[in-house]
């Protein structure tokens, strides 16, 4: 039932969203073809999900009122000081959600007996935004102690980073807190040099179809990567070529320059042109084999990933509505709700 209304009013926020923008463009030929398709997707939306209760949109309403606003104004605060803080974050929730689900796993520190998550092979130094969780996290447990979790607190996070990088939707939160981080389990994570079967079945062992794989991959419009991912495709290749024949020349250039073959662990390059924007081009720039990643560029390695993404090249609103949608859904892989899991007091440590 819960889920239900949370789609709806998703998909109402969306359809008011798409209606201002198209009547800006003040074309009402096309006005009426997108608020069809809009209706169809409203439609199918409604219809297609199930309806056990599990998370809710308004959660904290009655519990701790100023809960999103506290989040998102620690969100706000830290993407003034440093606009990286936006991927960072939506990039941190990621990762949490294909560990153990969505329970704030990736947040808890290493202790002399147990390596954690957030120090597994593919977080480690890449992760930002940790401070702004904690930070939030200290100041909601001064309003209301014990009540909002940080898995919770990840997601809306991540939320609101892509508010500000250009889109909008409501969360449904009401996720426990884990006890357990191990770095091994950070295997779980698909690494740069996946191919699109490996990306698919890892998206398929957490409840994703290749649908949403292509849809969440266009996060990587906005941040940047560290050299280390990109100069596998840069230097000593394969025994034939030194370059990635799969990566556009201009692009292995300026990714030379930046990336120079001795690179430092910290050396970064944005992943895009745009980096602090939500749009579509990173599907554009793949037909432009500008795909930074070989996992990138693995999504015209098939005819139907292929069409996906010729559409949401030229359909930039589409695409962010199937975003939206495929980030709700992966917010709630295997999430701890009612008695499970715990509310910890600091995100970094496991109650006692
Ligand atoms: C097959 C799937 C994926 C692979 C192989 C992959 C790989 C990577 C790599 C290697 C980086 C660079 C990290 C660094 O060096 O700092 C990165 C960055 C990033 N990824 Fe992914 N990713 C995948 C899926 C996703 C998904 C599903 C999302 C979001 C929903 C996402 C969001 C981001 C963001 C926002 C960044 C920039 C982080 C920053 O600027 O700090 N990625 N990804």
């Amino acid at each position: 039932m819960e889920k239900a209304r949370f789609s709806k009013t998703t998909t109402i926020n969306l359809l008011i969203k798409h209606t201002i923008s198209i009547q800006q463009k003040t074309v009402v030929s096309s006005m009426m073809k997108q608020l069809t398709t809009l209706a169809t997707i409203l439609v199918f939306f409604l219809s297609s999900h199930h309806t056990e209760a599990v998370l809710q949109v308004g959660f904290y309403s009655d519990k701790c009122q100023l809960a999103e606003t506290i989040i998102r104004n620690e969100v706000v605060k830290a993407f003034v000081g440093d606009k990286g803080i936006a991927p960072g974050l939506v990039r941190l929730h990621f990762h949490d959600c294909f560990v153990r689900g969505c329970d704030g796993s990736i947040l808890i520190d290493t202790t002399s007996t147990n390596k954690a998550e957030k120090d597994g092979a593919p977080n480690g130094r890449t992760l930002r935004g940790l401070e702004v969780i904690d930070n939030a996290k200290a100041r909601l447990e001064a309003e209301c102690a014990g009540v909002v979790s940080c898995a919770d607190i990840l997601a809306f996070a991540a939320r609101d980073s892509i508010v500000l990088t250009g889109l909008y939707w409501d969360v449904p939160a009401g996720r426990r807190d884990g006890r357990i981080s191990r770095a091994e389990e950070t295997v779980d994570i698909p690494g740069p040099s996946f191919n699109l079967d490996q990306m698919t079945q890892s998206f398929a062992e957490k409840g994703l179809t290749q649908d949403d794989l292509v849809a969440l991959l266009g996060a990587h419009t906005i941040g940047r990567t560290h050299c280390t991912a990109v100069t596998p495709r840069l230097y000593n290749y394969s025994s034939k070529t030194s370059q990635d024949p799969n990566l556009n020349p201009l692009l292995a250039k300026f990714l030379s320059q930046k990336c120079p073959i001795n690179s430092e662990g910290e050396d970064t390059v944005f992943m895009n042109q745009t980096p602090l924007l939500m749009d579509s081009s990173y599907y554009a720039n793949l037909f432009l084999h500008n795909g930074l990643f070989d996992s990138d560029q693995a999504l015209l390695d098939s005819s139907e990933t292929t069409q996906q993404v010729a559409f949401y090249a030229t359909h930039g609103l589409a695409w962010q509505h199937d975003f939206v949608q495929a980030m709700v859904k992966m917010s709630q892989i295997q999430v701890l709700t009612g008695a499970e899991g715990e509310i910890r007091t600091n995100c970094r440590l496991i109650n006692a």
